[in-house]
């Protein structure tokens, strides 16, 4: 059963939408749901000089669950420095939500996994150094990107992924 703190995100989602001069964007996908989602960062400084997540907005095809840990994931991420956001789990997300029925816990893991691919993106783009886990996750996230894709927009390959369960 949804916790209310899921139904008001799901009902009243936060930072839903795109930023179109976004610093990063990270696209990830489930393969075994199909669910997809973007997120967009802006990335700013703080009083230290550090880098901090100024905006951010996300997109998804998903169920509710991935656009309530979204919304939720959001709002944890803004005005955190790169390296907190990266630290953040699907844990702290589905504990900010009062909890997430079991069978949906991996949807909290899109959101945390799109912001790591905007992080990516941004610290590549900006030729900014990539620690070794965050690459590894990114070698994972795009994997699981390509199959999703492929399975999404190849009915046949869907039919055989079917199969094999
Ligand atoms: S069922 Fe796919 S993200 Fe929730």
């Amino acid at each position: 059963m949804y916790s209310k703190e899921v139904m008001e995100h799901f009902s009243n989602p936060r930072n839903i939408g795109v930023i179109e001069d976004a610093d990063g964007i990270g696209k990830v996908g489930n393969f075994i749901c199909g669910d997809i989602m973007w997120i967009y960062i802006k990335v700013g400084k703080n009083e230290n000089r550090e880098d901090i997540i100024e905006d951010i907005k996300f997109k998804t095809m998903g169920c509710a669950a991935a656009i309530a840990t979204s919304s939720m994931a959001t709002e944890l991420a803004k005005g955190k420095t790169i390296v907190e956001a990266l630290n953040m789990t699907k844990q702290d997300i589905s504990d900010s939500l009062g909890g997430l029925p079991a069978v949906k816990l991996h949807c909290s893991l899109l959101a945390t996994d799109a912001l790591v691919e905007a992080i990516y993106d941004y610290l590549t783009k900006k030729g900014l150094p990539v620690p070794d886990d965050v690459s590894k996750k990114h070698e994972r996230i795009k994997s699981e990107l390509e199959k999703t894709e492929k399975i999404c927009l190849n009915p046949k390959a869907q039919e055989n992924s079917l199969k094999k369960d």
